[in-house]
């Protein structure tokens, strides 16, 4: 008999739990709570394998060939004349006088002048040349991924300015296309190498923060003024970006290096995103300011809200905070939050290190600057001194340029895989999609499709 009322009390108690949970029929259906999967995994073509430390035949002279010679690839032209073992072969941008200006550099260095080309679709003919083992890729965002796809389609590394693509189908084609040919495709995140991220990474990779637990990355930069200046970026590409679509335009440079750090890819993965902006205000504000209220700028509708916050979640359990901003008058930021279970660690607004047993307060200056010599990564070592020297960004792009070449020439995996670049790149839309749907939770496509398992760290790799 006692047994009999136990047996009825206990599942009178789960009716109630379980009556309990479902008492506001709107979240009655669960299936509103998980993470929409809107882009569903593409599958793996038969005969296809992942490229997880992809390693290809080494090369002893890297000829390239330069797609996109404006702001940055021409800055990209300048420290290549101070790396060793490269041939510049092609240079093309339909600006002739941009060639021309790349070309003069080359023949001021004492390099051999480059075949030049100005057609809108010459990168082809670059592409399709047999003298050429890497494509660089350096135009407006909506080429990077036609370029790498047809450059590793004719048998080319690439190596792509950011972002590598611009939509979850881009970022499949770049991956499928990187695992058919075995071929690099290595999206150009100088800032994994600047000098403060890559200290952070060695110092999360001995253990000194303890187990990463949360991270935060931005692309916090006030670019009204450039993207307004019909004599900036070519053809006013990034304005009309802004214009187009919400969601964060430009999700790399804060969020490769912390991607690193708590390796994704190599042992956890993204699993879900949600996204808010706010609406636009100050495109509009500037614009009437500058150029006044009846004028064609002022009127046009960016779809770009001001300032876009996301979260991501890991299937470890780690958490995510991602930001973008280029049109609020603010100090550049990119944040690079690190706080793990033994210590924290940021970049912006100022440097600091806190650790355990005394992580209430940030190191001292010179203690902070001892721990980060201490710590500099094995690949600064080698090439810090020069990379200040010759510069971009203070360094950090000298640093990637020396990396890429250096393993292309010793047959090592490159530093960023296709992986990488999809799953950085993957976030413009997959932000978009969430901001359009009231921050809805977005599944994120696992580009390795199960590989993510297959290595546990991140190595950037030495002979
Ligand atoms: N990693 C960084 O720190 C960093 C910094 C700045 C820019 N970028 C990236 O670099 C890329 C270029 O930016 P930018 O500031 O140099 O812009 P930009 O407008 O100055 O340069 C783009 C160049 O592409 C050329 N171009 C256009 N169509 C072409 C075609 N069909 N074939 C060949 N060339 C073509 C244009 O003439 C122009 O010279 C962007 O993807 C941007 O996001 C990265």
């Amino acid at each position: 008999m006692r047994k009999k009322s136990l047996v009825l009390l206990t599942v009178l108690a789960i009716l109630l739990i379980s009556c309990g949970n479902n008492s506001d029929p709107k979240l009655a259906n669960d299936t509103l709570f998980k993470a929409q999967e809107l882009f569903p995994e593409s599958p793996r073509p038969e005969g296809q394998k992942d490229v997880i430390e992809l390693t290809c035949d080494p090369i002893d002279t890297i000829r390239i060939g330069f797609i996109g010679l404006g702001m940055r690839g021409s800055g990209a032209v300048k420290r290549y004349t101070f790396i060793e073992n490269i041939k510049i072969i092609a240079l093309c941008d339909v600006v002739p006088e941009n060639v021309e200006k790349s070309q003069q550099v080359l023949r001021e260095k004492g390099f051999p002048v480059a075949d030049t080309y100005t057609g809108t679709d010459d990168w082809k003919k670059i592409c399709e040349r047999d003298d050429i083992d890497l494509i660089y890729v350096c135009t407006h965002w909506d080429l990077h991924t036609p370029i790498a796809v047809y450059a590793m389609e004719h048998g080319k590394h690439v190596a792509t300015e950011v972002p590598a693509a611009l939509t979850i189908e881009e970022c499949w084609q770049l991956v499928n296309t990187a695992e058919k040919t075995r071929k690099h495709c290595m999206q150009l995140e100088n800032c994994n190498y600047d000098f403060f991220e890559i200290a952070t990474l060695n110092m999360a990779q001995q253990g000194l923060f303890g187990e990463i637990v949360h991270c935060e990355g931005a692309y916090i930069h006030d670019l009204r003024f450039l993207n307004f200046d019909e004599n900036g970026y070519w053809n006013m590409w990034r304005l009309k970006h802004l214009e187009k679509t919400d969601g964060n335009t430009y999700p790399t440079h804060g969020l490769g290096p912390i991607c690193h750090i708590m390796n994704i890819h190599r042992g956890d993965k993204m699993n879900y995103i949600v996204s808010m902006s706010s609406d636009q205000f100050g495109m509009t504000i500037y614009a009437k300011e500058k150029f006044g209220e009846d004028s064609d700028y002022a009127k046009r509708d960016y779809k770009k809200g001001d300032i876009n916050t996301s979260f991501i979640r890991t299937e470890k359990g780690k958490t995510i905070m991602l930001q973008h901003d280029v049109t609020s008058p603010r100090p550049y930021s990119r944040l690079h939050i690190i706080s793990g279970t033994k210590g924290f660690a940021q970049k912006y607004p100022q440097k600091g290190i806190a650790l355990e047993p005394n992580a209430h307060h940030f190191l001292s200056n010179n203690k902070l600057d001892s721990l980060l010599k201490d710590y500099t990564h094995p690949i600064v070592k080698d090439i810090e001194e020069k990379a200040k020297e010759v510069g971009g960004h203070g360094g950090m792009d000298f640093i990637m340029d020396y990396r890429l070449i250096y393993c292309l020439r010793n047959g090592l995996p490159l530093d960023q895989d296709v992986y990488d670049a999809a799953e950085w790149s993957a976030i413009i839309e997959l932000s978009r999609r969430s901001v359009e749907n009231q921050s809805m939770p977005i599944k994120i496509p696992d580009f390795t499709r199960g590989a993510w398992q297959k290595v546990n760290k991140v190595t950037y790799f030495k002979k």
